[in-house]
């Protein structure tokens, strides 16, 4: 029997209706695989999962990735990271409070990006009529590539662009510690083509986000001015996340929901506030060098 899958009728995403707390052997998670890279987003519903199991069924996507933020990773499990608006009684965040409040795709920084991010909801907050506040949206950025005009095809054939994680446009006054100088030299600019090719699957998207990138290189290795950059950048963006490219995601806890960074980028939507309370954990998969 095939695992029940259940496409969202939007750009991308999908629920697929698999409990992961059971052992899946190799012709299921085979199934799972190919249903997230076929669908870029996939929640499985309900899950009671302990850490163990989440870290578990990440790795079978790869070696994870410990965040470069160390404040805010699940003690006893390095491997997953808080993120959270809930405050501890000294007052301060027991997780990332601002994580994805601008597009981007995780871990873009690194020469490895991340292959796929797990995040699974353990308090999702509610408006007062009942409704789910903190949803993330995501872009099918596969989609975006293959509507752009020809002509932009072509121009942007051997462009990369520079991922900055030091400066990255994040909301101002984020509640996260500033970077040290070792982890800001951790993390130097990386030029990635802006036309990517999915290691898997071998389809193209595109690979920019306005929050992250900070300039163009051209194929012959000089830098495209920076206005221009600039401007190309916000236009791919701003193309990538038009209505039609998107998937909104409504949490309900014991989500556990994973996505695809090298096909998607993604947005979390701060629509919300303590007492309201969100608490997520997130495991991050490290993936290959793009190309
Ligand atoms: C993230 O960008 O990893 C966080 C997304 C979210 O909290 O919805």
């Amino acid at each position: 029997m095939p695992i029940p899958i259940t496409r969202s009728g939007a750009a991308l995403g999908a629920e697929i209706d698999v409990d992961l707390a059971r052992p899946l052997d190799d012709a299921t998670f085979g199934e799972i695989r190919d249903a997230f890279h076929d669908n870029i987003v996939v929640c499985f519903r309900g899950q009671e999962l302990t850490e163990a199991q989440h870290i578990a069924f990440s790795r079978r996507f790869g070696e994870l990735e410990v965040h470069i933020v160390k404040k805010y990773l699940l003690p006893g499990h390095p491997e997953i990271l808080l993120v959270s608006n809930i405050k501890n009684p000294a007052g301060e965040h027991i997780g990332l409070a601002d994580a994805g409040f601008t597009w981007h795709s995780d871990v873009s920084y690194r020469r490895c990006p991340s292959r796929c991010s797990l995040l699974y909801a353990k308090e999702v907050p509610h408006g007062p009529d009942g409704v789910a506040l903190g949803d993330t949206v995501f872009a099918n950025c596969i989609a975006a590539y293959e509507a752009l005009p020809a002509a932009m095809r072509q121009r942007l054939a051997g462009l990369k662009a520079v991922h900055r994680y030091a400066s990255r446009r994040r909301v101002e006054n984020s509640p996260r510690p500033k970077l040290t100088a070792a982890q800001i030299a951790e993390t130097p600019d990386i030029a990635r083509p802006i036309v990517r090719t999915h290691p898997y699957t071998g389809r193209k998207a595109i690979y920019v986000t306005a929050g992250e990138c900070v300039g163009i290189t051209l194929e012959n290795g000089e830098a495209m001015p920076e206005d221009e950059a600039l401007d190309l950048i916000a236009e791919l963006d701003a193309h990538c996340i038009k209505p039609e490219f998107l998937y909104r995601h409504s949490w309900r806890v014991g989500d556990l929901l994973m996505w695809d960074n090298a096909t998607a980028m993604h947005l979390a939507i701060c629509d919300y506030a303590l007492p309201q309370r969100r608490l997520m954990h997130r495991t991050t998969v490290i993936g290959s060098e793009p190309f």
